[in-house]
């Protein structure tokens, strides 16, 4: 049987409406038992370097009432690997990050500064935290990824988000996601995912977690933030039980 695969949900949008009024609430920590009753199994943020949407003190307040598992998503920079040795995540994903772009748009260029991005990811190991890669689904990305000594890639899977019919992406995902754990990765994916659109990334048998952040913010507008992880979690274990 393909075991179930981890939901972490992306709580940065709940800072985003804080930030539209530069106020005090919703309070993004809130979100954390909500999301993990109803059945996350991580809890994802991004703390940028222009602070844009999540703020310092949020993510200590989230550390400190996340009872699964937190994952820290993070440019490489000397500021943000030296907030991790502190804080010590679960797990790290290394992001790109450009300041003129609404949100991460293209995966890492793991051969842009491969002595740097090594390093970071030994700090990190040495620190008792696991490293997951942002990248686009690539062979030449996945295997870099692993010669780098990243414990895990998680693919972007916005190119599928915008153009599911495009049977190229799935290609992608498909067969990169089997080289990421043929190479010994643990595969992640994320970006973009819906309830409509989970379906057939939640069913590639090797991809083992997603992230998942603005749909459910989105919805739960709505429905509750409850309800939109549960609908979800559903999303995602009626393709995995199709298999
Ligand atoms: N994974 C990573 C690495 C991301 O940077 C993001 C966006 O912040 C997500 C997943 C979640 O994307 P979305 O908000 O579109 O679900």
């Amino acid at each position: 049987m393909t075991p179930r695969q981890r939901l972490y949900i992306n709580i940065d949008h709940v800072a985003t409406i804080r930030q539209a009024r530069r106020g005090h609430e919703p309070v993004p920590a809130d979100a954390v038992p909500l999301c993990e009753q109803a059945g996350a199994d991580g809890i994802t943020a991004h703390l940028r370097e222009d602070r844009r949407h999540m703020q310092d003190s949020d993510i200590l307040a989230v550390v400190a009432r996340v009872t699964t598992v937190f994952n820290l998503e993070i440019a490489g920079t000397a500021e943000m690997i030296a907030l991790a040795e502190r804080l010590r995540p679960h797990q790290v994903t290394l992001v790109p990050e450009r300041r003129e772009e609404v949100t991460t748009e293209g995966g890492l260029d793991v051969s842009a500064d491969p002595t740097t991005l090594a390093a970071n990811i030994r700090r990190l190991r040495v620190a008792g935290i696991r490293t997951s890669l942002f990248i686009d689904a690539t062979r030449e990305s996945t295997t870099r990824s692993r010669d780098l000594g990243a414990d895990a890639v998680e693919f972007h899977t916005g190119r599928y988000a915008h153009a599911p019919a495009d049977p190229s992406t799935l290609d992608a995902l498909r067969s990169n996601a089997a080289l990421g754990r043929s190479l010994g990765l643990a595969v992640h994916a994320g970006h973009g995912l819906t309830t409509d659109n989970v379906g057939a990334v939640a069913a590639i048998p090797e991809i083992e977690e997603l992230n998942i952040g603005h749909h459910v913010v989105s919805r739960a507008v709505f429905v509750g933030l409850e309800r939109a992880v549960r609908e979800l979690r559903a999303a995602m274990d009626g393709a995995r039980a199709a298999l």
